[in-house]
């Protein structure tokens, strides 16, 4: 089961890779936005703070370009996962950077026919945006238990990560389904992390440990 943080917030990132549960970053050209910071410095902080993977997403469009840009960033840090859009261009330079043995992801995966044609490309990884066809009236928990099932039964090794993750029992109900990794967002972690329950039993214990001890 590989986990990871949803972000390129380095606050976010430092806080949590500490818990020791996490196999990396991952990010995408809006969180990258968000942080209104240089891609290559930004990373290369990233890349002190994770021991794990950093997944970080091309913007060429063509294979060439995304190629090149895939082997530049791929220079940035140890660990890189390389994420190429799903289509025609990001199947062409999945092929070509598995050949050159690059760790590659096919992100914004909608379907079980993309996820095979990528899988056949030689990513290591694909990523099913179960959040996003959630909010389409699909069904996404559904796709990635197809994505599992078909990758299982071909045999295949590309392992499936659950992407476009909205909540805590997204992230347990993505697990069922049998798929390899999960990368959620920073506030989904807390949200898994934290219980009130716990807190009102832990407030218990100190109030009742402080008195008697008085
Ligand atoms: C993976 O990193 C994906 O880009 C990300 O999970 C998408 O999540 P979103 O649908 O909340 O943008």
């Amino acid at each position: 089961m590989e986990l990871y943080i949803d972000s390129a917030n380095i606050e976010q990132i430092a806080q949590v890779m500490p818990l020791g549960i996490l196999q990396g970053v991952t990010t995408n050209p809006t969180l990258i936005a968000k942080e209104k910071r240089d891609f290559q410095t930004l990373i290369r902080n990233i890349a002190k703070l994770v021991d794990g993977k950093i997944w970080c997403q091309v913007t060429s469009t063509e294979a060439e370009s995304m190629v090149n840009e895939a082997l530049e960033i791929n220079s940035w840090a140890k660990n890189i996962v390389i994420k190429l859009p799903m289509g025609m261009e990001g199947l062409k330079a999945a092929s070509i950077l598995s050949r050159k043995g690059v760790e590659t992801n096919m992100t914004l995966v909608y379907s079980v026919p993309q996820a095979v044609l990528a899988a056949k490309a030689g990513v290591s990884y694909v990523s099913p945006y179960v959040g996003r066809v959630d909010d389409t009236g699909w069904d996404g928990m559904s796709l990635i238990k197809e994505i599992v099932d078909v990758f299982q039964s071909l045999q295949v090794k590309t392992k499936v990560i659950a992407a476009s993750i909205r909540g805590p029992q997204q992230v347990i109900d993505a697990l069922r389904t049998g798929v390899h990794a999960v990368t959620m967002p920073y506030q989904v972690l807390l949200s898994m992390v934290r219980n009130p329950m716990t807190d009102i039993g832990l407030e218990q214990f100190m109030t009742d440990w402080n008195n008697a001890n008085m």
